[in-house]
């Protein structure tokens, strides 16, 4: 439809109505393979992280899901079996005492936010694309607001990297020998945790928060030489902050199936060196 605007030229309006648009290209492709990939990321990782087996293979790779194990049964674990007071009625597995700060940080990611509130919940399915209510609400109410937690869970997201490195260590020196110790090796696995963990630490590292600590707050970058060069890099990761998203995604649940197959004998660990 159009109306006259104040100089009289012609100005087409929005039209009205959940995915109403003039647009004609196919909008809705980018938020429906969001709205599929993120479901199928949220399936798998809820039921892999209830599984509570199969998630190391040895002292060589633990899944990254699990990582770090406080409590459990494999040699990964830094405080051994399950305590015995830990409450019979609830469910226990290694993953549902880490997951929830991975996931957190993912959940409030600002890029992340900015693709599921398209895919999910339509606020707006797309730009130029109409809704279906009448008002944006913001995040400034709940149960949005709490979204302002990722510069606190960024910090966790940094420790975990941390634990991840680790198991990138123990795949690569904890392979098995021939005289039945272990020793330095290169296995597909290994390669599979190296992948992984690179990733996710770009992921982690072109942080919009990041980039924001490092050298939002100054007025005049250029006095602190070491300042600038960091805040620099960061601004370069952050350049492909989207495509760390879904590669480290990916790459996160590839490694959790890698490790769960090879466990379960399934798939075999072949060895390169
Ligand atoms: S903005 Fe995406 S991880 Fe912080």
């Amino acid at each position: 439809m159009s109306v006259p605007s104040a100089d009289g030229a012609p100005t087409t309006l929005k039209p009205h109505g959940l995915g109403k648009t003039s647009r004609t290209d196919a909008w809705w492709l980018s938020p429906g393979i969001t709205l599929f990939v993120l479901s199928l990321f949220i399936v798998y990782a809820t039921w892999a992280a209830f599984q509570g087996k199969y998630y190391w293979v040895q002292s060589q790779y633990l899944s990254p899901f699990y990582s770090p194990e406080i409590w459990g049964n494999s040699p990964h674990s830094f405080l051994g079996p399950v305590p015995t007071w830990w409450p019979r009625f609830l469910p226990f597995s290694p993953a549902l005492l880490i997951l929830p700060f991975p996931a957190f940080f993912r959940f409030s990611c600002y890029y992340y936010r900015g693709a599921y509130y398209k895919g999910f919940w339509a606020d707006p399915p797309a730009c130029g694309v109409s809704e279906p209510r009448k008002k944006y609400n913001s995040e400034n109410g709940w149960p949005l607001k709490i979204q302002n937690i990722h510069r606190y869970v960024l910090f966790f997201a940094i420790f975990l990297l941390a634990a991840l490195w680790r198991d990138v260590y123990d795949g690569f020196f904890k392979q098995p020998m021939a005289n039945g110790g272990v020793g330095f090796g290169i296995a597909v696995g290994s390669l599979v945790l190296l992948a992984n963990t690179t990733l996710l630490s770009f992921y982690t590292f072109s942080c919009h928060t990041l980039r924001y600590l490092v050298g939002g707050r100054r007025k005049c970058l250029s006095e602190r030489p070491a300042q600038m060069a960091c805040y620099n890099c960061i601004t370069g990761l952050n350049k492909k902050h989207m495509y760390f998203a879904w590669l480290s995604l990916f790459s996160v649940m590839f490694a959790d199936l890698y490790v769960r197959l090879v466990a379960m004998g399934v798939w075999h660990d072949l060895r390169i060196l």
